[in-house]
């Protein structure tokens, strides 16, 4: 995140400490912050391990008088480990120029082994400090290419050196290779931030007196509501008067305005705990926001943006679905319905193993990229992948505006929310909606559904949220239960069907934030394998799927007896009045009835409760586990 302000009381900190928090989900490692100021000589760098609150007390520590302009960072790492010399800001070798950056250099060993030829000492294992030393390099090289533009409402000196930096920012990131967002500031231009992007999320904020950086718009959302959109390899130059952006060729260039407003008052706890009991609690709303508006005046299923035609669509024969993570397994629970309504043959993969395994992928393929950020760069380079096949993606995203969104040829937006906790929840939920809408919609382009038919499905669908608060409101059961099992080392789930998915989703959330030991099964599979992992007291977590399908059903009931059998604790997920599992079930957990393709909604809540409950009665941070990130920018 970056400030640049007027004012000489603006507080650059505080404001890009509160960007930080905002984003802090990303990553958070370790945190730092390098701040300018007329006054100041060198651009002051403030840096600390681990979360974000210890690099605020750095800086209370260290009695820092304002400042009008600064850079901070929260970092993931991936070169190095996390210790305060791997921390941004990174710094050129004099030290006039600071760094942050998102994203991986990945020629960065070739040019550090160069600088080093030629003199250079490292103090960090970053491929982030590679490009600091660049940078102040290409501002002192005398054949620099200049950059005849102007940065808008600051003059003399500091003028010719943020041209300059402008100019250095277009010729080193001419030499990287990989993906990047960065953000630079010099000594001698106290009021200007330069940054560039690449594959790797940017957007600034326009304010009055003062410009706002960040990698999410929620950053500054506080602050603006009125954003700018950087593309691909563009270069920006940010003072508080005003913002300048250029692409690769130094070419000035007309950035994308959009509006932030929907993001304001929607990123605080609100009286919880953690923003995953929020998350998970905001669940019925997400759903109905997601459902709403999708009919058009004909009574036709409509989804937000479509760039493709629909001969197109009709045409399609095959649909493969790519995603990471939880979003993942919200396109497997598609898979089943998709399939059932369009007749079409649907593949699920997770999007880093469908880039690099060539594909079958051509025009006739429709690919549906599901992601909760919009910035997964596995899923991103699937897409890009995809469409060079000639393939029309369609995604779902939650994030307008972000890469994903803006590379797809359309969008169904989940209008969940931002969500903050690193372990979706409510973006769960609100994919699989998203699916459904599509299933249906692509049911009714291609004729295999009525409308009337169509809007009956809808009708089930517009219940689900209804039910969903049902499932909340009978949570503290569940809670109680995981509160008694934080000693456990093992958990497995299973499920059938659409239930799963939903098993291996409740696994991954108990991994990822309590982490135990779990997995996931198809329950079909359990005795191909997974029977031998279960001993006296293995606590088993069963998702049933409803009697009214007995084929389902019956086998799934079939499945808790032979864990049972052997000693486990059962864990049952069942609809209401199914009583055919209490004579197995140590723990029942009731749903309400639903169509067998929409109890992934109401059965995937108790699991995520149980997880959020255990994980915050070991004392764990619920909201931030260790080593994950919310959005993995990565490849
Ligand atoms: C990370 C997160 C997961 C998330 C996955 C996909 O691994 O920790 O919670 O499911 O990325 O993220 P996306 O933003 O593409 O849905
Ligand atoms: N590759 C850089 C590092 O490891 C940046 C990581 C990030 O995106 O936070 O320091």
């Amino acid at each position: 995140a970056g400030y640049v302000g007027q004012n000489p009381d603006s507080k650059a900190q505080e404001v890009v400490i509160a960007g930080l928090r905002r984003l802090e989900y990303r990553g958070y490692d370790s945190a730092g912050i390098a701040l300018l100021t007329p006054a100041f000589d060198d651009p002051l760098v403030v840096r600390a391990v681990g979360k974000l609150v210890n690099l605020e007390r750095a800086l209370e520590d260290a009695d820092i008088p304002d400042a009008t302009t600064a850079i901070g960072h929260t970092r993931w790492a991936t070169h190095g480990e996390a210790v305060v010399e791997n921390a941004h800001p990174q710094v050129s070798e004099d030290r006039a120029v600071a760094l942050v950056h998102n994203g991986i250099i990945e020629n960065y060993a070739e040019l550090k082994h160069q600088l080093r030829e030629e003199g250079a000492e490292f103090t960090s294992d970053t491929d982030t400090e590679v490009v600091a030393h660049l940078l102040s390099k290409a501002m002192a090289d005398p054949t620099l290419t200049p950059w005849d533009g102007e940065l808008p409402g600051i003059s003399g000196e500091q003028a010719k050196v943020g041209a300059t930096m402008m100019a250095a920012m277009l010729a080193v990131t001419r030499r990287l290779v990989g993906s990047y967002t960065l953000l630079m500031v010099h000594r001698d231009a106290p009021n200007v931030v330069v940054a560039s992007r690449r594959s790797s999320p940017l957007v600034i904020g326009v304010g009055e007196g003062a410009n706002y950086l960040g990698s999410d718009a929620l950053a500054f959302a506080d602050y603006t509501t009125s954003a700018l959109e950087i593309g691909q390899d563009q270069v920006v130059g940010v003072t508080p008067e005003g913002v300048v952006v250029v692409d690769r060729d130094g070419e000035t260039v007309d950035p994308r305005e959009f509006n932030v407003d929907f993001l304001r008052d929607r990123a605080d706890k609100d009286g919880w705990d953690t923003f995953m009991e929020k998350e998970i609690h905001e669940q019925p709303e997400a759903v109905r926001a997601t459902l709403e508006g999708r009919l058009d005046a004909k009574g036709a299923l409509t989804l937000d943006e479509v760039r493709i035609p629909e001969s197109l669509l009709r045409s399609v024969d095959k649909v493969v679905i790519i995603a990471c993570g939880t979003a993942a397994y919200a396109g497997q629970v598609a898979r089943y319905a998709i399939e059932h309504w369009c007749r079409i043959p649907v593949e699920v993969e997770l999007a880093h193993e469908f880039r690099y395994r060539d594909p079958v992928v051509n025009e006739k393929t429709l690919v549906v990229a599901i992601s909760q950020s919009g910035e997964t760069m596995d899923t991103i380079m699937a897409i890009r992948h995809a469409r060079e096949q000639g393939a029309r993606v369609v995604s779902i995203v939650n994030t307008p505006g972000s890469t994903i969104a803006r590379e797809s040829d359309a969008v169904l937006l989940t209008h969940a929310g931002p969500e903050i906790a690193v372990a979706s929840t409510k973006a769960f939920t609100a994919q699989i909606t998203a699916c459904y809408l599509l299933g249906l919609y692509l049911a009714q382009i291609r004729g295999n559904k009525y409308i009337d038919e169509i809007h009956d499905y809808l009708d089930k669908l517009a219940q689900i949220p209804d039910k969903m608060q049902e499932v909340l409101d009978s949570g503290e059961s569940v809670r109680q239960i995981a509160r008694a099992m934080a000693d456990e080392e093992s958990v497995l789930f299973l499920g059938r069907h659409v239930g799963y998915p939903v098993a291996m989703e409740g696994a991954l959330k108990l991994k990822e934030i309590a982490y135990i030991h779990a997995e996931g099964f198809a329950a079909g599979e359990l005795k191909h394998g997974p029977i031998a992992l279960v001993e006296e007291g293995q606590p088993v977590f069963i998702v049933v799927p409803t009697p009214r399908r007995p084929e389902l059903h019956q086998k799934t009931v079939s499945n808790v007896q032979q864990v049972k059998a052997r000693g486990a604790k059962t864990m049952v997920i069942a609809e209401v009045g199914d009583d055919s599992v209490d004579e197995y079930a140590d723990i029942v957990f009731r749903v309400p009835p639903a169509p067998t393709l929409y109890l992934p909604l109401l059965q995937v809540m108790p699991l995520q409760i149980f997880a959020c409950a255990l994980a915050g009665a070991k004392g764990l941070d619920v909201d931030q586990p260790r080593n994950l990130a919310k959005s993995v920018t990565v490849e």
